[in-house]
């Protein structure tokens, strides 16, 4: 299907659905604790998207070609591991990051985004990693403009992350949202400056840059989905659904409790 240029009425559901899917992580956020498993931070979201959202939670029955159906509605991703964890049994731990990544339908619209946590007390290079690749997501953000490329996002993101001695995962990528979860363009997290599609108002992707602290070469465990570095380095995520803009971008994504609240249009 070529990209769809959303407007209108389309627009504002997908703001509906981008500060839905934020207000899950403002949610969960004081839950993420040394002690809580997995499952039950699956478990309370997904009752507070069904039950107090009136949201879909995508991830759950979710079944790309060549993937068994996603068995959870939220994906938990603990230090090494890249990203789509499959919540369980596993409990947190003081010094573990967690990425949660968290995507609803509302409206027949997809609101998709990620932040870390840091559980209890955080090491010094894990709060590090966090961070870089928080500003590299930012990085890849300021980015967004008509006339724009992808490859000046894709290069923007990987020039911060290598800066920081850091590796960029090759084999995930944003991609574009809408009715559908992913809706082409693929949004790579590195490239070439002045290279690939150009961008106009009224597109929706995702930028959601997986940063490892080592090599990026990956590996998928026997679940089927949770994918973790090949090094066990740890790695990061931070994802937000964006909306190209005449002024340049807006973040779908955000809430009251999102830490990017300030910088959702461009200054
Ligand atoms: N939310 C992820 C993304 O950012 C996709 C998760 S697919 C799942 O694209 F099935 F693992 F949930
Ligand atoms: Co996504
Ligand atoms: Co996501």
């Amino acid at each position: 299907m070529p990209i769809q240029l959303k407007s209108g009425p389309e627009i504002d559901a997908m703001r509906v659905a981008g500060r839905l899917a934020s207000e899950v992580l403002d949610f969960i956020g004081p839950h993420i604790r040394p002690g809580v498993t997995t499952g039950e931070l699956d478990r309370l979201c997904h009752d507070f998207m069904v039950n107090v959202q009136g949201t879909i939670p995508a991830p759950l029955n979710y079944c790309p070609p060549g993937y068994k159906p996603y068995p959870k509605s939220i994906c938990t991703s603990i230090n090494h591991q890249v990203c789509h964890g499959v919540p369980g049994d596993r409990v947190l731990k003081s010094s573990d990051i967690v990425n949660i990544d968290i995507t609803v339908i509302k409206d027949g619209f997809h609101g998709d985004t990620s932040r870390m946590f840091l559980v209890g007390e955080a090491s010094i290079a894990a709060k590090r990693l966090c961070e870089i690749t928080h500003e590299a997501m930012w990085a890849g953000i300021r980015q967004v403009a008509p006339g724009k490329r992808l490859g000046d996002i894709g290069a923007a993101i990987q020039k911060l992350a290598e800066s920081a001695g850091y590796s960029v995962v090759r084999e995930f990528c944003g991609h574009g949202i809408g009715r559908g979860f992913h809706e082409e363009p693929q949004v790579l997290h590195y490239g070439k400056a002045g290279t690939g599609l150009e961008l106009k108002t009224g597109m929706t992707f995702t930028i959601e840059p997986m940063i490892n602290a080592g090599r990026p070469e990956i590996r998928e465990l026997a679940d089927g989905w949770t994918i973790v570095t090949k090094d066990h380095s740890l790695s990061a995520q931070w994802e937000h659904t964006v909306l190209v803009t005449e002024a340049g971008f807006e973040v779908l994504t955000i809430s009251e409790g999102s830490p990017d609240r300030e910088r959702r249009r461009p200054s």
